[in-house]
């Protein structure tokens, strides 16, 4: 649905995005993760031509974005709807006139019958039909958030896209927009894109992820394979799971369970089997949307390295011995 090919991007003199490739599905929840500075924002405001691009290509339903004239942009852009961490609402229009404003750019009386429907059926999606007529400064964060949302909606657009859309709220809040884009997503068929420093957010809802590190895709998958298995130091030290404090002594192997097999049998069974001791000096749980996944780094004396890791591969146990 979107593809992205080698897009490069440069601010004077700075490097922002350095051939960035990846592809969004339609119908699927896509996540945009990386630290601050890693271009995300920018990746996505060329994704709706808000920012140009000075190479590569960006492919929207089988639309190359650098052969459309600005009326043919602004037609795109207007299947896509986007939010913000900041919710940009106007403090002096109610929630009504916020969620109609992209009517009126677009010539839509907000005031007919249709538009009237459309709104009140928005502020139903949403929850916040008692709220039609509050200002702003009336509102919590997270309504402001879903006023923004209906907002995003109301041209109907196929893509939404969101920009830490969840970064100001906290945890409880941010688990009931996380819903509410999930919802948006399977009831309406929205394709949407998620740009975020929260890998929470990444967990909940994303079914695919890629990982963009100083303008550059490191990784796309599965979000759990991207726990399971983070293979760049980039990755790890992002999830903090930086070996910082791990003995400098013999040898640290870090080992990755997914729901089927479970963390603890192997590990004592492993302890059993070879009769050596290790230990453990790192460990966690994670929940992705269904399944539980565990990542787990134990200490082995350099005698045992071959037999630990021989009894892994029987197991077929993911490992990685950390530098
Ligand atoms: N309009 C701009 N002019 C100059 N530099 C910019 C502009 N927009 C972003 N940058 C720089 O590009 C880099 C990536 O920014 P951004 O895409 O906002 O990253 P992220 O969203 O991942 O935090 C940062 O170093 C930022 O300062
Ligand atoms: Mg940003």
């Amino acid at each position: 649905m979107i593809h992205i090919e080698n897009v490069r991007k440069t601010f004077q003199d700075l490097q922002v995005l350095k051939g960035v490739s990846l592809s969004v599905n339609e119908h699927e929840i896509y996540g945009i993760i990386g630290q601050s500075g890693a271009g995300k924002s920018t990746l996505l405001r060329c994704i709706n031509g808000l920012e140009s691009f000075d190479e590569g290509e960006i492919t929207v339903d089988n639309t190359r974005l650098s052969s459309l004239n600005r009326k043919d942009l602004r037609l795109l852009q207007k299947r896509m709807g986007m939010i913000f961490q900041g919710f940009n609402l106007l403090e002096r229009l109610d929630v009504y006139h916020n969620i109609a404003l992209p009517m009126k750019f677009w010539g839509i009386n907000p005031s007919s019958s249709e538009a009237e429907k459309k709104i009140r059926e928005l502020t139903g999606l949403v929850g916040l039909e008692d709220k039609l007529h509050a200002k702003p400064r009336e509102l919590s964060g997270g309504q402001k958030q879903r006023v923004a949302i209906a907002r995003a909606l109301v041209l109907d657009p196929e893509f939404l896209l969101c920009d830490e859309a969840t970064s100001a709220l906290d945890p409880e809040i941010t688990k009931g927009i996380l819903a509410l884009i999930q919802k948006i997503n399977k009831e309406m068929g929205i394709t949407i894109v998620i740009v975020t420093h929260q890998m929470e957010v990444v967990k909940q809802v994303c079914e695919r992820v890629a990982f963009l590190n100083n303008g550059t895709v490191l990784r796309e998958g599965r979000p759990e394979e991207l726990f399971v298995k983070p293979e760049r130091k980039e990755i790890r030290d992002f999830l903090r799971e930086g070996s910082e404090n791990l003995p400098k002594y013999g040898v640290n192997i870090q080992l990755f369970f997914n729901g089927e097999n479970n963390m603890d049998p192997t590990v004592t069974d492993m302890a059993r089997t070879l009769d050596t001791n290790f230990s453990i000096c790192w460990a966690k749980l994670e929940d992705f949307r269904d399944d539980v996944y565990g990542s787990l780094v134990i200490n082995v004396d350099e005698k045992d390295r071959e037999r630990v890791l021989n009894f892994l591969n029987e197991r077929k146990i993911l490992w990685e011995v950390l530098p």
